[in-house]
Order: structure tokens, then sequence, then C-alpha cells
């Protein structure tokens, strides 16, 4: 084993990632992104991931969860259902944030683990899957997962802190999991289970407030609904949240809901650098 392929992508290898829609596009092929996030307790996480997932490519967001009200009321646009089996149409989730960890939690968490299509999962979903069976599950999934865990997630799920050596950590944890890993830091780091290892260079301590995750989740959810691969997609969501971060630090103090109202001027920096 040597070190694993390393990569730290450019604007330009994202703006060539980036879904862009073709003529004969719909709202259903642009791709179809469903957000399972938020809980009466954590309204914010759904309103977050949902904004995040609006900013991206796909063409239509569905919520299911418990948050529909403040979701209706922030995002008017947005399908919502009271469970992720409800769905309907759906070519990928993003779960977890806010999602808290009750009989519910754990009941949709497996529902978006036994669906054919590329997900997400954060926060709670990644405590979640700390259960044996949980890890099962993902395991024998077919379509790819991307788990985003912060340092304290991570070392959760893999028994132990990331230590000094971050890559090496997300690059183990990726195989172990059969999953590509987003190890979030100050050098964001997305590693696949095959041995690549893409270091995203836009980050910003700007980014470090509350909810910032939720918004990366949520817009990570929607690449891989336009159909990115999946180490694609994570590198792609971090390198444009990090560039976001960036160009709402610029105008004051940064907020979670500021970040995302940036991710689309972000997108269209991608081209002018
Ligand atoms: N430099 C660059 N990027 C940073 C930095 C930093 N110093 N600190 C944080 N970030 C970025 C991360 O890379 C990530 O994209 O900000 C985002 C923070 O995401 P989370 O750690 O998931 O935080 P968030 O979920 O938004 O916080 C809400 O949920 O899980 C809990 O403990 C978490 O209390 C926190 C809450
Ligand atoms: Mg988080």
């Amino acid at each position: 084993e040597g070190d694993p392929a390393l990569y730290v992508p450019e604007a330009d290898d994202v703006a060539a990632w980036w879904p862009r829609p073709v003529a004969n596009d719909n709202k259903y092929s642009r791709g179809v992104v469903g957000i399972a996030t938020g809980s009466d307790r954590y309204p914010g996480a759904a309103v977050l991931s949902v904004a995040g997932a609006l900013a991206g490519p796909a063409g239509l967001v569905r919520y299911a969860g418990t948050a529909i009200e403040q979701v209706r009321f922030h995002h008017p646009p947005v399908i919502p259902t009271d469970r992720v089996a409800d769905a309907g149409r759906v070519q990928a989730w993003a779960c977890g944030s806010g999602l808290g960890s009750d009989e519910r939690a754990y009941t949709e968490v497996r529902t978006v683990l036994g669906t054919p299509v590329p997900a997400v999962l954060d926060a709670d979903a990644l405590t979640l899957l700390v259960d044996a069976r949980m890890a099962d599950w993902l395991r024998g999934r077919d379509a790819p997962t991307v788990v985003t865990p912060h340092d304290g997630e991570f070392q959760r799920l893999a028994g132990g802190a990331p230590g000094d050596d971050r890559i090496g950590a997300a690059a183990h944890l990726a195989e172990r999991m059969e999953s590509v890993v987003l190890l979030k830091g100050d050098r964001t780091i997305i590693a696949t289970p095959d041995g690549r290892v893409f270091v995203n260079p836009t980050g910003t301590p700007a980014l470090a407030t509350g909810g910032t995750g939720d918004v990366l989740t949520g817009l990570l959810g929607s690449l891989l609904a336009a159909g990115l691969p999946a180490e694609h997609a994570a590198t792609a969501a971090a390198f444009v949240h990090g560039l976001a971060g960036r160009l709402a630090a610029e105008e004051g103090p940064v907020t979670a809901a500021n970040v995302a109202a940036h991710l689309r001027p972000a997108v269209r920096s991608l081209r002018a650098t």
C-alpha cells in the first residue's frame, strides 16, 4: 500500500463537473433530491439543508420530516411529506442533520439506506450508524453513499479521533465503510473506498458557525441527484461551500443562512476565475 492518490481541485475542475441544464431538460430530468433532516426540536436544520439543496443543480427538492411548516414558510416550492417512505420519486437523499436519535429517526435513516439511490448521511444519521445493523445496511447498499462527519462524529464512527494523519484516517474509514468519507475541517478531506483523496482548498474559518454543515448536506444531495459521481459531488460541494463562506464573510458576520444565500454567486464565480 502506498499513499493514496491525492487531488487538490481547482475552480476549473469544479466548473467542469457542475451539472448545467440543457435545452430539453425538465425538472425531473435535472434530478429530484429528497431532504430528510430536521425535527420538531431542530427545525432550523431542515430549513438550512433545504436552502443548500435549492442552490444546487437538481430540478426538484422534496422534504420528508416533521419540520414541514417551517420548510413551507421559508421555501414554498418544496414538496413536503411526513415520511421518507411516502416521498415518491427521488434520485438522491440527504439525511440526518437535526433528525434526533429516537425511534422515528432510526426508521427514517433505515428507510433511506434501503433506497436504491445515492445518499449523503450527516450528523444524527452518523450517530445512528454506530448501530451494527445500520452499518451492515450501509455496506449492503448498491448506490454510493457519502458520510460527512466533523471530528466528533468521525470519532464515534471510527472508534477513534482522526489524529494527525487526517488523510490516512479518512481513507481508512472510507475503505471500512465502503462509502465516500467527507471529513470536515479547515482543509476538508474527501476519501473514496478505492483509495483516492481530494483535499478542498477553499475552506475558511468563517464557516465555523452553527448550521453551515446542514447547508453543505443539502447542496451535496442536490449534486448527487443531478447525477454527479459521489466523490465529485462531495468535492464540488465542499469547494463551493467554502467559496460561499468567503463571499458571506466579505459582507459581515457570517450565519449559515447567509452562506446558503451565497452558494449561487459562488457557483457563478467558478467560471470567472
Ligand atoms: N475552517 C474551515 N472550515 C470550517 C472550520 C474552520 N476552522 N470550522 C468549521 N468549518 C466548516 C466545516 O468544514 C463544515 O463544512 O464548517 C462546517 C461545519 O459543519 P458541522 O461541523 O457539521 O457544524 P454544524 O452541523 O453546522 O453545527 C451545528 O451540529 O453536529 C452538531 O456539533 C455540531 O453543534 C454543532 C451543530
Ligand atoms: Mg453538523
